[in-house]
């Protein structure tokens, strides 16, 4: 029996790689002119080191890491997300150091032991963005500005739900009157929900189950219990959106499945992955930095899941058929591809996509491969081309054939064939 994948952990084949390196490409490019560096980290790192930021009290950290002991008897886990390996280089490495306002991105797998479904898998893949070193409301509309045009660079609709989480400062005082009215229903929310009423009280509020949300409806809103900065400053980012024109709708219910935000939380919504509505989410973190061991900085930052990304773009698109190429050699019989091989490498040396069949199958067969390459040109070397040393230039979209020599001077003959067919596509 042939060995499959696991479960939630997914090929991504070539059918489907063009979409991916388009979002990637596309990201690199908008995070680049926000001023962003990229940085790599690693896959694998201390277990302490997630159950510090996300919080121990969290799905991720309580049920859904890829944790065990390595052969030196420490206990490491698989990244589950990008912000707390990022934040612990940033600690290490003494960025803050560099510059006033440190921008780092970072693009890589992460894992979560989720019940795989649609948009949801075990292995996932995010582009994840932080900004360290200050905590002005202004760089929290920017932050999100740069998300909000990834979006629309790409020709997605999503639409952006905002919320303010407060501070250590006001946030307690909610939190106390949130658990009063939790505790007055008591016994008659669900299983989750009555555990999370001890041990994470907020994270009730975004309960998936209908029952619940319609007991929710009079629930204390954290955006009545701001403290006057928390206000400020929350009023400070949707002034500046406004100013942006970027449209988003106020969610007081968001309150996020990481322990480590306060004030601006955001998230970027779709309907059209069922269940999976977020396609990227993010916030600010100000002491989660010091929380780590490094110095008192403030932070704000996002992820997107490049799947639900490569989903929403595959539903609007259709699949990517492929990378085109630029000519397919269809070679007939040993001599025409003794004489096609190093035309073929000639072409490649001179810039083209150019791809043959070296088992130089019947012709139906080679234009067949061609029209599968997604091929601009054809160059055919049939017996009959052969007798009169010549070869067919075939154009398949215009299906225009004309007769060339075949070469003397293969260099030459290579670089003028690939210049032609350059310039005629341009
Ligand atoms: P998150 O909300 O856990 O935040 O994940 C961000 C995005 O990653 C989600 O909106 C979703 O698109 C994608 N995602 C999460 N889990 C899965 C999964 N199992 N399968 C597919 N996609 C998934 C964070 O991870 C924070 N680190 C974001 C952040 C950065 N906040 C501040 N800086």
């Amino acid at each position: 029996m042939s060995i499959r994948a696991l479960k939630g952990f997914k090929d991504i084949l070539p059918d489907e790689v063009g979409i991916w390196q388009r979002v990637e490409a596309t990201a690199r490019d908008i995070f680049h002119r926000f001023g962003f560096a990229e940085i790599k980290v690693p896959i694998l790192e201390k277990t302490e080191l997630f159950a510090r930021s996300i919080g121990e009290a969290t799905d991720i950290v309580e049920k859904e890491m890829y944790t065990f002991t390595d052969r030196n008897g420490e206990s490491v886990t698989m990244r589950p997300e990008g912000t707390a390996a990022v934040l612990r280089a940033f600690i290490e490495h003494s960025l803050h150091a560099k510059l006033p306002v440190q921008k780092l991105y970072t693009v890589g797998p992460m894992f979560r032991h989720e019940r795989p479904q649609k948009g949801r898998l075990r292995q996932f893949h995010q582009l994840s963005c932080e900004v360290l070193g200050s905590d002005l409301p202004r760089l929290d509309a920017e932050v999100i500005a740069m998300a909000w045009l990834l979006i629309n660079e790409l020709g997605i609709t999503v639409s952006l739900e905002i919320n303010s989480l407060g501070c250590p400062a006001c946030r307690p005082l909610f939190k106390e009157t949130l658990v009063k009215f939790l505790d007055e229903r008591a016994g008659s929310l669900c299983e989750d929900c009555e555990r999370r009423r001890h041990t994470n009280p907020l994270r009730v509020l975004d309960c998936k189950s209908a029952h619940c949300q319609e007991q929710y409806v009079d629930a204390p809103s954290i955006l009545d219990h701001l403290c006057s900065g928390c206000r400020d400053h929350f009023g400070t980012v949707k002034e500046s959106l406004a100013q942006l024109a970027i449209p988003f709708k106020i969610n007081s219910f968001m309150v996020r499945g990481l322990d480590y935000y306060n004030r601006t939380t955001f998230e970027l919504i779709t309907d059209a992955l069922g269940a999976q509505s977020a396609v990227g989410a993010g916030g600010r973190y100000d002491g989660l930095v010091e929380q780590l061991g490094g110095p008192s900085l403030p932070g704000i930052g996002f992820a997107m899941g490049m799947e639900r990304l490569v989903l929403l773009l595959q539903q609007q698109e259709g699949q990517d058929n492929g990378p085109a190429s630029d000519l397919f050699i269809a070679a007939l019989g040993e001599e025409a591809q003794r004489i096609a091989f190093p035309i073929l490498h000639g072409l490649r040396t001179n810039g083209l996509q150019a791809g043959m069949d070296i088992e130089g199958r019947s012709l139906k067969s080679q234009m067949k491969q061609a029209g599968r390459a997604n091929a601009a040109y054809t160059l055919i070397l049939g017996e009959e081309e052969m007798t009169k040393n010549i070869a067919i230039l075939r154009d398949m979209s215009t299906r225009a054939q004309e007769e060339i020599p075949l070469p003397e001077n293969l260099a030459e003959w290579c670089r003028g064939l690939a210049a032609k067919i350059k310039s005629n596509q341009c």
